[in-house]
């Protein structure tokens, strides 16, 4: 796996946008999955994207709540990616109990968005709920020395 060091997630995450921006289904919204263990950084990774992506909020962890839905500047993009994206939807599966509750967001509402960009969190909580990712990211911080993490995009 490669080694990301905080320092170096800008870049990283630049990477990852530029790679979904290749995406050319123009239906539905594009799905990212960031999986690994507690702690990994996928929190941390979705806070930097939201800031490249123009995004001011401060973005807050949606353990609690499932669901955060931002607007992404008219104006903005990421780095010279063709602007697709106008809302990044971050969802944190983690507390998810049983799929009603990720129903009850109406989920197709979004699904079937193509300028909505869905960042998840623990994408395996959501079973067959969520469609396949377009990517996903597997993050570790097995072995990993403070200020760095593990990263691996999977295809
Ligand atoms: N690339 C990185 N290098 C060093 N430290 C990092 C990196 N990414 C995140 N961290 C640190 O690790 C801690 C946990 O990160 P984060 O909240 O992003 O994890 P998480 O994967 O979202 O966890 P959870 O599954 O609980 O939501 C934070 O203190 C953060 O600063
Ligand atoms: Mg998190």
């Amino acid at each position: 796996m490669q080694k990301v060091l905080l320092a170096q997630l800008p870049e990283f995450v630049r990477n990852v946008t530029a790679t979904l921006a290749l995406d050319r289904n123009n239906t539905k919204a594009v799905v990212l999955g960031l999986r690994g263990e507690l702690g990994a950084g996928k929190t941390t990774f979705v806070q930097q994207l939201a800031r490249q992506f123009g995004i001011r909020e401060t973005l807050q962890s949606p353990t609690y709540v499932l669901m955060k839905k931002y607007a992404m500047p008219e104006g903005l993009n990421a780095f010279g990616v063709p602007r697709r994206f106008k809302w990044l939807v971050h969802i944190d599966a983690y507390r998810l109990e049983k799929p009603e509750e990720f129903a009850a967001l109406k989920p197709e509402q979004f699904l079937n968005d193509p300028s909505v960009l869905v960042v998840v969190e623990w994408p395996e909580r959501l079973g067959k709920a969520l469609p396949t990712p377009d990517l996903n990211i597997l993050f570790s911080s097995d072995g990993a020395a403070e200020g760095e993490r593990y990263v691996q995009m999977e295809k």
